[in-house]
């Protein structure tokens, strides 16, 4: 699987964001070590509050699955510029993957790639 058909998973799969209040629709697709690939949107609420970011939904449906291990995960969004992780979604990344790639891809094509580790220094861990 290579960063590109990441991204463009993440690129399909982002037209089924539940996003009424934002009209910030968000794709993420995580590619576990099995190399399956688990799809996720940011699904809001009226009580915004209970949003739940794409990368969360995706690593939750991974895990629910019986995924543990993962490789890579992209992410887009339809902001100028790239669309990086919340703080919370890189905590949930960091519980399974600190050393995880992160795909970004902006409306334009171009990609960037980091290393977990790098979007989230000096991490909790137990
Ligand atoms: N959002 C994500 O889905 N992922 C992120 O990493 C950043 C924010 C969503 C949450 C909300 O539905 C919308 O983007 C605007 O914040």
């Amino acid at each position: 699987m290579t960063d590109q058909e990441l991204v463009k998973i993440a690129r399909q799969v982002q037209q089924n964001a539940y996003v009424p209040y934002s009209h910030f629709p968000v794709g993420a697709a995580l590619l576990s070590a099995r190399q399956n690939v688990y799809t996720g949107v940011n699904v809001e609420n009226s009580s915004y509050g209970l949003t739940v970011c794409a990368e969360r939904n995706a690593v939750f449906k991974a895990i629910s699955e019986g995924e543990t291990e993962f490789e890579a995960i992209a992410v887009v969004g339809n902001a100028e510029g790239f669309t990086y992780p919340c703080g919370a979604c890189r905590q949930v990344l960091a519980e399974f993957a600190p050393q995880m790639r992160v795909i970004l891809c902006d409306t334009d094509n171009n990609i960037k790639v980091y290393n977990l580790s790098e979007l989230l220094p000096q991490m909790f861990l137990l």
